[in-house]
């Protein structure tokens, strides 16, 4: 008991001395840096709806949602979602009351090739596509791109999906229509979104499509492929399309910050961090390429223990590393929360056979008392992310970093006064600015999400919008929250200004928007 105490004790005292590293006063005005960009985001499946409109086929998420509908919390799926196959017009009237910069959105692969192949492109996907590139470029709203955010084709999925090889050169083809019929307007391209969750959450925890759970073998077969599948596309873009386009290609790797429990899990939190997000940003971002050294080590060694034959770790050619290291024009960054770990023995000895967490021998938590989003996962720690991003500095040799996204739920009926979303966004920025300030090449931030969306698993009960969907009007009539008047006056004025209290009685377009 009394080391319990003397231990929590530390770790508060731990926590002061952190957050002093970020700035604890709520400022007035303080500016970002000269070009410094700011956009909202979305994705396909969680907005767009149609899932059959003209000519859409089944992508993973349709099939899972009408197979087993109860799988999502609210038994819903994004069928209709947002409606924004029709509402587009309204989803670029809200990107002009903002006055975004840029605008974050990913494309349907069966939207635009319902066989999943090349041999069939689907003339109304590219034409819908168009009209919203078009839209919004008509306000001088940049598009930025994702071309896989989730929704892969079911039929490939029957095909094993990303565990299948295959995979890279079915992504690399769907990649390269994409270029040609968008890269005349599109300038910033995302490849995938979210890797670990892609790779975790779809192949080893069944957390979302397509929920398979073969954990400590199948993430780690999805993350090869998906890398050099990345890869190849990043390099089709830059033999085919740069020239002509002048465009960026980067990829969206969601990390959040890793802290030691104690100063003896320094160690432990290191090597949690090369799992969760290293095992992506590494073989692109790192000098050498490859997995992280301590993730093949591990796994190697827990293999051999287990009586395999080889690493359940599959192994990059040393083609393969060259292709991928290298292969991003920047970071792409999903940030939203902070997570304390410490080794865990008992991990370490699991006897229960292989898992993704076995190889990693940590074990994580959050402590209850940090402000919590209507996610549960969502704790609101901003000195989280300024460590997160001084560490991508450091390990990197200091990349240029996008923030592709960051934000902050609430639930439903919690109203248009939505204050701890809006405290959750400025107390982010200031300590993206004190990143900045020591010299973090960041140079664009995107908030998740520009409304309320399909939030996966949680279906509609954990909402992100700056806009608020009513999912009861056939319009999905959107208005504007609180958070989307102070987003519209950060990027209005290019300051943070903690004392800035909006009017939020009526939403205008400002001039040149
Ligand atoms: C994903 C989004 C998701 C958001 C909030 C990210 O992991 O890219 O699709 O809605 O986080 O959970």
């Amino acid at each position: 008991m009394l080391l319990k105490l003397v231990l929590l004790i530390c770790i508060s005292l731990s926590f002061v001395v952190q957050s002093k590293t970020v700035r604890e006063t709520k400022h007035g005005p303080r500016p970002f840096p000269e070009g410094f960009l700011f956009g909202t985001s979305t994705a396909s499946y969680q907005v767009e709806g149609g899932w059959n409109a003209e000519g859409k086929s089944e992508n993973i998420w349709d099939y899972l949602t009408h197979n087993n509908p109860c799988i999502v919390r609210d038994c819903s799926n994004g069928d209709i979602a947002n409606d924004s196959y029709n509402q587009y017009k309204r989803d670029v009237e809200m990107m002009r009351e903002l006055g975004l910069d840029f605008y974050r959105f990913s494309l349907s692969w069966t939207r635009i090739l319902p066989t999943s192949f090349p041999d069939k492109i689907n003339e109304a996907g590219i034409q819908y596509y168009n009209n919203l590139i078009d839209e919004m470029l008509k306000y001088n709203i940049e598009p930025m791109v994702t071309l896989y955010h989730w929704d892969l084709p079911q039929k490939l999925q029957e095909m094993g999906g990303w565990t299948n090889p295959h995979v890279v050169d079915w992504f690399a083809d769907y990649a390269r229509i994409a270029f040609e019929h968008f890269g005349d307007r599109v300038k910033y391209w995302i490849t995938m979104n979210e890797p670990r969750e892609v790779c975790y959450q779809g192949y080893g925890a069944a957390t979302m499509a397509p929920a398979i759970s073969i954990s400590g073998f199948a993430e780690y077969l999805c993350a090869k492929n998906l890398l050099v599948a990345h890869a190849k596309a990043y390099h089709i873009y830059d033999k085919e399309f740069r020239q002509k386009y002048g465009g960026v290609v980067g990829i969206s790797i969601s990390a959040g910050w890793i802290e030691p429990e104690t100063e003896k899990d320094t160690q432990a939190a290191f090597e949690s961090s090369q799992f969760e997000w290293g095992q992506y940003a590494h073989p692109i971002f790192s000098e050498t390429g490859d997995f992280p050294p301590v993730m093949k080590e591990r796994i190697a060694a827990k293999s051999a223990k287990q009586g395999f034959f080889r690493s359940r770790l599959p192994e990059f050619t040393p083609e393969e590393v060259e292709l991928v290291r290298g292969s991003s024009d920047f970071f792409g960054l999903n940030h939203y929360s902070t997570n304390i770990v410490y080794r865990d023995e008992t991990a370490e000895d699991y006897n229960a056979g292989p898992s993704y967490y076995d190889d990693i021998g940590t074990t994580g938590y959050q402590p209850e008392d940090w402000p919590t989003a209507a996610s549960p996962w969502l704790k609101k720690v901003p000195w989280g992310f300024y460590k997160l991003l001084t560490a991508i500095r450091t390990q990197y040799n200091n990349p240029n970093v996008i923030i592709t996204e960051n934000g902050y739920s609430t639930s439903v009926g919690d109203g248009y006064e939505d204050n701890d979303r809006v405290e959750y966004y400025k107390d982010y920025l200031d300590a993206m600015l004190d990143a900045i300030d020591e010299g973090s090449n960041v140079t664009a931030y995107t908030a998740w999400s520009l409304m309320d969306n399909f939030e996966w698993m949680a279906g509609y009960t954990e909402l992100f919008g700056l806009y608020e969907v009513d999912y009861n009007s056939p319009q999905r009539t959107r208005t504007p929250r609180k958070s989307a008047f102070v987003y519209k006056e950060i990027i209005r004025s290019r300051q943070l200004d903690y004392h800035y209290e909006p009017d939020t009685t009526v939403m205008t377009i400002d001039e040149g928007h």
